[in-house]
């Protein structure tokens, strides 16, 4: 890979830091000076080092958004401000994507990476990843609708979903709840309340797999996972 593109990847700053801290001479590859940004490099093979010291590359990085409303889950959006948007230089340098989709008007736990794999084993159907969200509720969510979340609903498609598992936190006019389901079918919180009669409100994804969201990030901010994070996510 290009040695101003590692660099950058590995948080020396924008391309204008890389390209000012190259030509200083304070670069070396295998013990050589590197002066120019498109020499290229095997991050496997090749020794970088930046004032002395050893640059180790990491190819992939996985982020925790606390996604806000207004804001879509996809890397380019001609109209709307997108997830990726979001990120500084450092990290969209990696040219992650989300995993999967929240609507744009849902907020919450969104991951994102530029591991294919990781992507895959969260979000192909058949690992069946539970998800949980938090809605808001227009209209009195019943016992009943347990029952028939438990059971499957079906969809305005014609789809059945497979047994979810509700929580009535609050009952009223506006209940509260939580849902788990282990499918990501479009819009599919919405739908399956819309095939109970009742209309979501408001929506918050808190947790992926075994992962809550981190109540310490804000909307629209984010931190990278942990280790132990992703090899939880992984061993599911
Ligand atoms: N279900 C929905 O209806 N919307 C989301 O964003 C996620 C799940």
């Amino acid at each position: 890979m290009r040695m101003d593109k590692l660099l950058a990847n590995m948080g020396f700053g924008t391309r204008k830091d890389v390209k000012k801290l190259m030509k200083s001479g304070s670069v070396h590859v295998n013990g050589e000076v590197v002066k120019e940004g498109k020499t290229h490099v095997n991050p496997d093979e090749d020794l970088v080092t930046v004032f002395g010291e050893e640059v180790k590359y990491k190819p992939y990085i996985y982020l925790m958004l606390n996604k806000p409303q207004g804001v879509i889950s996809a890397t380019e959006d001609d109209e709307h401000e997108t997830v990726i948007d979001l990120l500084v230089y450092e990290h969209a340098m990696y040219e992650p994507f989300p995993v999967g989709r929240l609507d744009k008007d849902t907020e919450g736990l969104l991951l994102i990476t530029n591991d294919g794999q990781f992507s895959h084993a969260l979000m192909s159907p058949r690992k069946h990843v539970p998800k949980t969200y938090f809605a808001t509720v227009s209209g009195m969510v019943t016992e009943e609708d347990k029952v028939l979340f438990k059971e499957g609903v079906t969809l305005d498609d014609g789809y059945v979903t497979k047994p979810a598992e509700l929580l009535i936190k609050k009952q009223g006019a506006i209940s509260e709840i939580e849902l788990t389901i282990t499918e990501g079918k479009y819009h599919q919180v919405k739908r399956m309340f819309e095939a109970v009669g009742k209309k979501v409100l408001t929506l918050k994804r808190l947790k992926v797999g075994n992962l809550e969201l981190d109540q310490k990030l804000e909307l629209g901010t984010y931190r990278e996972l942990t280790e132990s994070e992703i090899d939880m996510l992984l061993s599911k």
